[in-house]
């Protein structure tokens, strides 16, 4: 793919040979040499290397700009002043450093080349069941992450499904530790998620954590993994959810199940990332006392302080699933005696999947307000990457990807800065309507696929298009309840009890339906559809609102797309134009799905008389 803005673009569109030199210096340096000329800029770029750290200071003076830094933070600050310079912006003053230590990226890829809720093509890491890439490829990868600020990765799915299990033995791990020799290049160290029962599947009788051939099985697994990849950060590990298996199966607590593997680890320096994403998802639809959300920390808020320092439990930013709207996960904000992740999804599983346009930056800021971001030590992200020329699949999906790394690198999120950022980078000649574009987005999609914060009106399995009862008398406890008089569950003191998982301030925000911002109100709330909302609408009415507004305005983000024919190359307009077109229609048919759904059980017709089908 040539570069969409003439001689310089952020750096996914650039070519780019196998660097020849080995070290982050040296890869800065020809990064750099190119860039500048690229942007036909005569000053002179010097790198000065100096430690080890990650930081970095940029200063110009008498026609030489010097990146000086850390042995990676010379090579972060070499792509900081290419995207700056590119930018037409200031250099910053004084020592550039990450807030968290390690910015992830973890992707769910198979070995058969699948993507699990992949949306850009397959797997960079894997196909027919066994290690397989392009080292160009990867080159150009560890590239747009560390551009970022990236920097680590786990490459295979959460869901370990055979043969993927074997990554972490033999044959698999060697060939898996040639793609970590080139990520190690831009700074990139390698996570692995594992099988909790690998013992069984190699052989032994069980795998019960306090069982002590199993102890020793997984001390002999980290000590050869981490031979292999020395620098490996550690393992990634989804237990007892989604029929994984975990601790749960063996009789024993996840404290015990973590603390086993992170000790297996810890004579390397390596680290454990136990995912919380554990719930009852054989739930019986009829058991109205069983409330999802409240699952996660019910189960771990009591083991606070039990795991060990080297295990890092991490924790998805709402409670239930990556929805398009919901509250941030008590979880996060409690469980002050245990090191926690935040665990936030670029693939946009929810959230239109890479067809329709949704930035994502927005959500991550709602997270931030409610959640100090020195509550959590370390951020990752489901990745929204695949074999697509483009990466994303959708152009302007790279924005997210582009938003998570300048977030993890500075700790909170700047829709509006990093949409321009990106945008002035990427496609120069249109950079102002595309921030726009961007902007706009996420509204646009909440109001026709997730009335009020109600969730999972999705289409059961593929998760995308409007299916109001696809989830509602199904085993995953995502229910809206909705009947002829009202819709929602109530979360409050009244019902489920979940608000009281939040600080006595939030509980009472969150539970009271005239303070409850407008944007949860049904994720709190069971409601009459006559309910009067703050600005004299009913609850149905604002419901009909939203959806035909959400169907007019994706035709609007389409005509203004439209209008930017000729400023962005040719390719690019055309792919990104065949996706609004499939959003338009995808919008459409919530309009009229969600709408027909609740006309249909209220009786209720729209005030303004506009076409809702029987
Ligand atoms: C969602 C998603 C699954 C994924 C799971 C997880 O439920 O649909 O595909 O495995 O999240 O985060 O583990």
């Amino acid at each position: 793919m040539t570069s969409p803005a003439g001689a310089f673009a952020w750096l996914p569109y650039l070519p780019m040979d196998i660097p020849r030199g080995g070290s982050a210096s040296e890869i800065a340096g020809s990064e750099l040499r190119a860039g500048f000329q690229a942007l036909g800029i005569a000053e002179e770029p010097r790198i000065r290397p100096e430690g080890s750290s990650e930081s970095y200071e940029l200063v110009r003076k008498d026609g030489v700009i010097t990146v000086r830094g850390g042995r990676q933070g010379v090579l972060y600050g070499a792509y900081r002043l290419l995207a700056l310079l590119a930018c037409g912006r200031s250099l910053p003053e004084g020592v550039q450093k990450p807030f968290y230590p390690l910015r992830m990226l973890n992707h769910w890829d198979n070995m058969d080349g699948g993507v699990e809720r992949g949306y850009a093509g397959h797997s960079l890491f894997f196909r027919n069941n066994r290690v397989f890439f392009d080292p160009l490829r990867i080159h150009r990868y560890a590239r747009m992450l560390s551009s970022v600020g990236i920097n680590a990765v786990s490459l295979n799915n959460v869901n370990v499904i055979p043969p993927m299990d074997l990554l972490v033995t033999g044959e698999a791990l060697a060939e898996a530790s040639k793609i970590a020799d080139i990520l190690r290049l831009y700074g990139i160290r390698m996570l692995l998620t594992v099988d909790f029962s690998l013992p069984v599947r190699m052989g032994l009788a069980t795998a019960d954590p306090l069982n002590a051939e199993v102890i020793r099985f997984w001390a002999d697994r980290a000590e050869e993994v981490c031979k292999v990849i020395p620098d490996l950060v550690g393992f990634l590990v989804k237990a007892d959810s989604e029929h994984r298996p975990g601790p749960f199966t063996y009789g024993r607590s996840h404290d015990e199940g973590a603390n086993m593997l992170a000790r297996a680890l810890k004579p390397y320096g390596g680290m454990l990332f136990w995912r919380c994403f554990v719930y009852n998802c054989r739930q019986d639809w009829r058991d109205s006392t069983t409330d999802r959300p409240r699952a996660a920390y019910d189960h771990y808020a009591p083991l606070d302080g039990r795991f060990d320092e080297n295990v890092v439990l991490q924790i998805k930013n709402g409670p239930l699933d990556f929805q398009v709207r919901e509250p941030v996960s008590p979880l996060l904000l409690s469980m002050p005696h245990t090191r926690k992740a935040l665990e936030l999804q670029l693939a946009q599983e929810y959230t239109g999947q890479q067809i329709d346009l949704f930035y994502l930056a927005g959500q991550w800021q709602d997270v931030f307000e409610v959640m100090s971001p020195e509550k959590v030590s370390c951020i990752s992200a489901v990745s929204n990457l695949g074999s697509s020329p483009n990466w994303t699949g959708h152009d302007l999906a790279q924005a997210n990807l582009y938003a998570y790394g300048r977030t993890a690198w500075t700790g909170r999120s700047d829709p509006r800065a990093y949409a321009e950022e990106w945008a002035e980078q990427t496609f120069p000649s249109a950079a102002g309507k595309i921030t726009k574009l961007l902007l706009a987005s996420p509204g646009v999609y909440e109001k026709y696929a997730a009335p009020l914060g109600l969730g999972f009106m999705v289409n059961p399995s593929n998760h995308y298009g409007p299916s109001p009862d696809g989830y509602e008398y199904a085993r995953w406890g995502t229910y809206h309840r909705a009947d002829r008089d009202a819709v929602g569950v109530d979360r409050g003191k009244s019902g489920t009890g979940f608000t009281a998982q939040y600080s006595a301030d939030l509980a009472e925000i969150y539970g009271d339906p005239k303070r409850c911002p407008d944007k949860l109100l049904l994720f709190f709330h069971r409601l009459k559809y006559g309910h009067v909302m703050a600005d004299g609408r009913t609850l149905l009415q604002r419901i009909y609102d939203d959806h035909f507004e959400g169907a007019e305005e994706a035709e609007s983000l389409r005509e203004q797309w439209r209008a930017l024919h000729g400023l962005v190359p040719e390719d690019v307009y055309d792919r990104v134009l065949a996706r609004f077109d499939m959003q338009v229609s995808n919008a459409k048919e919530w309009r009229d799905v969600i709408n027909s759904f609740f006309f249909r059980f209220s009786g209720v017709p729209d005030e303004k008389g506009r076409k809702i089908w029987n």
